[in-house]
């Protein structure tokens, strides 16, 4: 087996939205949308991967079809899979690009199951991989945000995808307790297309709903009143129309799934075991994921837990960052290959 100081290590975060890559510690993450366009009629024909297929989707008829090949966190299919990442990997570095002398190192949920974990593995195969590691993303999240490692204290980390949240509490190498929830960020955009739909009798894209979330969403009552103009098809007459609306709206319509969220997560706190409640009270949580940067969500979780909460400035590159971390360190990868917190393949 060659020695992987030879090859060169590619960081990824294949998520159920975005796709993140990181090729070396001076170059930013690399975003793109988690999507290839595939000929509706012809299996296996793709047409564009990452960014470019969302854009060109509902502009093609209905010859082409929009697919993610990562549902709730995990591989729905391999080649495809394999497909958006060299896509990425190409795209991130500027140029085409064999990966026989590379070692992909991926960020993977904590509640990735064994044949989730294949899959992944075979989809690096199949993009031309040599050797592949697999890291379990809340200590990687955990690595980037100088909170963990090696230390025997308590961790709680609760991270937020699009699809997918996850509760963990590590405890040196390894994750002691855990809960994987199949809901996230994109629960909030069904409740906007829900609302105005309901409300101003108005069909809105789910890729809308994201923008007003990231605009106008809030997890506490806003303060000032933002409005925005919005248009969309007339439920009724079928009609383009325009609306306005307010953050007071959004506030509203994200209400019961914020609470619902951060009910899930509560709950979850409750099994945390009690030997660990000191360290807990102590380090407070670490809140990592794109779905954490919904305004007003840490603030909160700090108040409904009363626990200090940590993030970053930019939480959905925190997993692919500290598994870049973690792949340039041989002893931290043995240490979590022996706590079952990374896997080499
Ligand atoms: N500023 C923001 N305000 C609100 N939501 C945001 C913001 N930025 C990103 N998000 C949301 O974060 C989500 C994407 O987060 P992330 O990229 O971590 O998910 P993912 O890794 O693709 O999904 P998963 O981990 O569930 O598989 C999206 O639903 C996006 O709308
Ligand atoms: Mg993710």
């Amino acid at each position: 087996m060659p020695s992987i100081s030879f090859l060169s290590q590619i960081a990824l975060d294949l998520g159920s939205e975005n796709t993140y890559v990181l090729l070396d510690d001076k170059s930013p993450v690399y975003r793109c949308a988690s999507c290839v366009l595939l000929d509706a009629h012809k299996e296996g024909t793709v047409y564009a991967a990452g960014d470019e297929a969302r854009h060109m989707d509902g502009r093609t008829g209905e010859d082409t079809l929009l697919f993610s090949p990562i549902q709730y966190g995990g591989v729905a299919d391999s080649e495809l899979a394999a497909m958006l990442l060299l896509s990425a990997i190409e795209k991130a570095s500027g140029r085409r690009r064999g990966l026989d002398k590379s070692r992909l190192v991926f960020a993977i949920p904590d509640g990735a199951t064994r044949v989730e974990r294949a899959a992944l593995a075979q989809a690096a195969q199949l993009a031309g991989a040599k050797r592949t590691l697999l890291v379990k993303a809340p200590l990687a999240a955990a690595i980037e945000l100088k909170k963990h490692v090696e230390r025997a204290e308590a961790q709680l980390m609760v991270s937020i995808g699009a699809q997918v949240t996850e509760v963990c509490v590590m405890s040196g190498c390894g994750i002691a307790l855990s809960r994987h929830m199949k809901t996230g960020s994109a629960a909030f955009d069904a409740a906007i297309v829900e609302y105005i739909r309901k409300k101003h009798e108005l069909v809105i894209s789910s890729l809308l709903a994201d923008e007003i979330k990231r605009d106008l969403g809030t997890a506490v009552a806003p303060a000032t009143e933002i409005t925005q103009t919005l248009s969309g098809r007339s439920v009724r007459t079928g009609k383009p129309v325009t609306v306005q609306l307010s953050s007071q709206e959004i506030y509203e319509a994200l209400s019961a799934p914020v609470e619902a969220l951060i009910g899930a997560i509560c709950d979850a706190l409750y099994h945390v075991p009690a030997d660990c409640s000191g360290d807990i009270l102590k380090n407070g949580i670490c809140l990592t994921g794109g779905g954490s940067e919904l305004f007003g969500l840490a603030e909160r979780l700090g108040e409904d837990t009363q626990l200090e909460i940590h993030h970053s400035i930019h939480p959905s590159f925190d997993a692919v960052k500290g598994a870049y971390q973690i792949a340039q360190d041989d002893k931290m990868v043995r240490a979590l290959t022996n706590a079952y917190s990374a896997y080499e393949i």
